[in-house]
């Protein structure tokens, strides 16, 4: 994570280019008039992007109706997201679309698939029809979880269709997060496959989902597709395969008028405490949000062909994987596997050969590339690309360089995208065509959005400030709450400051306006750019029967942003050895998924507390991250005198 001290010693600046600016779908004038109103009256920039950008069945009574905490955004107007992201590429003005690839889509081992949008069309009306005679009706949660294959984008667009929020669990969480996160949603199908490939093998998700739904009696039925054709077991009465059904699906399938504020999606998310929280969100206002940001920032054209890396799992990929450029009449392409399987330059390889040309990925990723070596990205010629994006984390400054020089030839401008599950969309980013970058600053609020820094006491700052990132007023992708918790929701994110939504990450604003971001102030730790709770780890250590106490805390590292530090304190009967730190890193991984595995585990008689019984955190980060002692693994470490000594500090 970039620290402040840094951050505001960069004086670097990058303008785009003329010839970029000029052909902007956004140029410096149109932006100026969008800051402009969006400023005076979001609303109505709001509905002017959402006439622009989103077709309707019905039109709104009213834009926005604000009751804090929640919000409706095009009250009474009824659309659909399906339509939006096909139906209308095939007929009017854009009809020769239907030809167009909509997905181009590559798997590990090379094998690709190229579907047209008049393809795509109707495989999401089969799959449609498909979860309707499976008894799935408007309202019903569908869970889906699988690899990157097109599948994952079919399914959900069928989900989409008939009304039906999904919930997609990213394929790297365990049987016991999946069957948490079924549970929560009272999901009553699942979709998954047999499999999929990672690091040049198979790996099986089917068992994953036969041990989760051994503990989730609310679904009916699984949908298996086939895509490693790897042995697995299909219980009669409840396992299907997606072949067999999509085989004697009809084509025909309506997209159902819904309503602007009917669920869209639920997905998952880390917070503070040891349960995920479900995000709510809803149809017409994340479609305005997704695809008149997608459309400005990545400046998107009809002969682009657009990559984002992100798995479809996280909110990068429903948001702009999928949703955002779909609605554009974008060609976006998914690829299944590793980054460098077979070698470290897989990703260069696939941008040479299907001429990518807008390029989103997160700086965790840049910085494993760096350390590959320039040789890699220099085997290849990048020279389609036109525009870079970087999300999930902070971006340090010299990761930025990288990125400009190395990947983009100096030629691309870099979007450095703010935004969070919670916010739908991308909230703090340049507008391409319109402003100058600076090394590692997300640079302004998309118009329309109002962000602002509150200081420690809650005060509203202007100018030059540092701080907790805050949102002032609602915006159309926001989300509707957290399923089945409106206290949560309210404590959470509206329990600090009033009307005001707390975002739980730091900031800086220099005295041009930029915004930079430096990372989590909470209990939760940004992980190669994934969020987990230092609570969820937690409580999935001492779920184990050889761990009395346990706290985790976040360090920094210089290619995952932060590691995983656990301090366990063993119970009496249980040894403190390599052994244990085995088995414990292998329980955590069962518990949640190897994201959460910590990378160090460390031993000790008792966790440091205060006289008042709480864990001193700021010690123990203090500790992992090397500033003050370090022990050795396998003895039992006494941080009793550290610990005294800190005391009055942090009670
Ligand atoms: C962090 C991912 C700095 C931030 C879209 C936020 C960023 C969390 C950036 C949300 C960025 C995301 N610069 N930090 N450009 N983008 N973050 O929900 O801490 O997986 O709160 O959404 O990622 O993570 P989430």
């Amino acid at each position: 994570m970039p620290d402040i001290e840094s951050l505001l010693k960069e004086r670097r600046s990058f303008k785009p280019s003329a010839d970029f600016s000029r052909q902007a779908n956004w140029n410096k004038r149109t932006t100026s008039e969008y800051r402009k109103l969006g400023e005076k009256n979001p609303t109505k920039f709001w509905a002017k992007m959402a006439k622009e950008n989103v077709d309707w069945f019905k039109p709104w009574t009213k834009v926005l109706d604000w009751k804090p905490p929640f919000a409706k955004w095009f009250v009474g107007a009824k659309t659909n997201v399906s339509y939006n992201c096909l139906d209308r590429h095939l007929e009017g003005p854009n009809a020769w679309r239907k030809n167009k690839a909509a997905i181009i889509w590559e798997g590990e081992p090379g094998d690709t698939r190229t579907i047209t949008y008049a393809e795509l069309h109707k495989d999401v009306c089969r799959f449609a029809n498909v979860l309707k005679s499976q008894g799935i009706k408007k309202g019903d949660r569908v869970c889906l979880y699988m690899p990157m294959v097109p599948e994952l984008a079919i399914a959900m667009l069928a989900c989409t269709r008939i009304g039906a929020p999904h919930s997609i669990v990213f394929g790297g969480f365990s049987a016991e997060a999946l069957s948490d996160r079924i549970n929560d949603a009272q999901a009553k199908l699942v979709v998954t496959a047999d499999g999929g490939y990672r690091k040049g093998a198979a790996f099986g998700l089917k068992e994953m989902v036969d041990a989760a739904v051994a503990k989730s009696p609310c679904v009916e039925t699984v949908v298996v597709v086939a895509r490693t054709n790897q042995d697995v077991e299909m219980k009669s009465g409840r396992d299907l395969w997606w072949h067999e059904l999509m085989a004697d699906a009809s084509t025909n399938c309506p997209p159902a008028k819904l309503d602007a504020e009917h669920p869209l999606f639920i997905l998952y998310t880390s917070g503070t405490t040891g349960n995920p929280k479900g995000i709510l969100h809803t149809t017409g206002g994340y479609l305005t949000h997704v695809a008149t940001t997608f459309k400005a920032i990545f400046d998107i054209k009809d002969d682009d062909v657009y990559w984002c890396t992100a798995d479809i799992g996280w909110i990068t990929g429903h948001s702009y994987v999928v949703y955002g450029p779909l609605a554009n009449g974008a060609t976006t392409l998914m690829y299944e596997g590793t980054p460098t399987e077979p070698g470290p330059d897989r990703w260069w390889s696939l941008i040479e050969k299907w001429g990518v040309s807008i390029f989103y990925t997160a700086p965790t990723a840049i910085r494993t590339f760096i350390r590959l070596g320039d040789e890699h990205p220099k085997s290849h010629d990048l020279s389609s690309l036109r525009l870079l994006g970087s999300v999930g984390e902070p971006i340090n400054p010299e990761a930025w360089m990288w990125y400009h020089r190395v990947i983009g030839g100096k030629r691309c401008p870099i979007v450095d995208t703010w935004w969070q599950t919670e916010t739908g969309g991308i909230m703090i980013s340049p507008l391409p065509g319109a402003i100058d970058t600076k090394p590692g600053s997300a640079t302004k609020p998309f118009p329309g959005i109002h962000a602002n820094i509150f200081d420690e006491e809650g005060n509203a700052t202007t100018g030059e400030a540092g701080g907790f990132l805050v949102l002032t007023h609602p915006w159309p992708g926001m989300l509707r709450g957290i399923w089945g918790d409106k206290k949560r929701f309210k404590e959470t994110y509206w329990g600090k400051y009033d009307n005001t939504y707390f975002a739980g990450d730091g900031a800086h604003r220099d005295k041009s306006g930029y915004f930079w971001i430096i990372g989590r102030i909470d209990d939760v730790m940004n992980v190669s750019g994934h969020r987990i709770g230092t609570m969820e780890v937690e409580s999935a250590l001492v779920s184990s029967t050889d761990v009395a106490e346990a706290a985790v805390v976040g360090r920094p590292d210089e290619i995952t942003g932060t590691a995983i530090v656990a301090f366990v304190s063993p119970k009496a009967t249980t040894t403190a050895d390599d052994a244990l730190v085995a088995r414990l890193k292998k329980h955590v991984t069962k518990e949640i998924g190897a994201i959460a595995r910590p990378t160090e585990i460390r031993f000790t008689n008792a966790l440091p507390k205060t006289r008042s019984g709480k864990i001193m955190r700021r010690l123990l980060r203090d500790i992992a991250s090397g500033r003050d002692v370090a022990g050795d693994t396998s003895t039992l470490e006494d941080f009793s005198v550290l610990a005294k000594l800190r005391e009055s500090e942090e009670d």
